[in-house]
């Protein structure tokens, strides 16, 4: 699959005349909203899990020394957590582009977490294992290792992790593999200060 993906969510026609959208966000979505929306809440995603897995050689990393984000990968008895933002479809042109480095468009289910609960179709961002910037798995001491040296246009790559990993404490979200992998960059942080 060619690395930008922009075209090929352009084609998409799932939301075709919806003038409403919902937008689930799991990564930076979920703590960095910088586009306009009408209304978010606190949502789950069925079968699925978040995983530093997708290399970022345009946002948090480099070509040469690509960062990691955030990708989901099926866990049919996992639940995810995060944001849904009701947005309107213009929205999703600027974050093809923002998110072309191999993210595509899919449907899925949503669920409310908030008091009023309920359920509605929506769009989340996906990297799968095909897209050419995928990394796939790693010893979490690697993981967090190259997290902790990536450096990208958006800035530090810890940033986005320590960032994702402060919003979902706040949102009460139990997330091992995002806590675990925070705790060994700020470890790593600690020790490079103090050696
Ligand atoms: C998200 O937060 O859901 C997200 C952000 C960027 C790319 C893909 C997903």
């Amino acid at each position: 699959m060619a690395l930008d993906t922009t075209a090929l969510n352009r084609q998409m026609t799932h939301f075709d005349g919806h003038d409403q959208i919902w937008l689930f966000g799991y990564g930076s979505l979920i703590w960095k909203a910088d586009f306009p929306y009408l209304e978010r809440r606190p949502a789950h995603i069925h079968g699925w899990s978040r995983r530093f897995w997708q290399g970022s050689h345009d946002h948090r990393g480099t070509p040469e020394a690509p960062g990691r984000v955030a990708t989901l990968v099926r866990d049919p008895a996992a639940l995810c957590h995060g944001m849904a933002y009701r947005i309107t479809p213009e929205v999703l042109a600027p974050l093809d582009v923002r998110e072309k480095n191999g993210y595509l468009r899919e449907v899925v289910s949503l669920c409310f977490d908030d008091a009023a609960g309920g359920r509605t179709e929506g769009l989340i961002y996906l990297a799968g294992e095909e897209n050419a910037a995928f990394l796939g798995d790693a010893p979490p001491d690697a993981i967090a290792e190259q997290i902790a040296r990536a450096h990208g246009p958006s800035g530090p790559n810890r940033d986005y992790l320590l960032n994702l990993a402060e919003a979902l404490r706040e949102l009460e979200v139990e997330d091992p593999h995002v806590f675990d992998l925070a705790r060994r960059v700020v470890d790593s942080i600690d020790e490079a200060a103090h050696p």
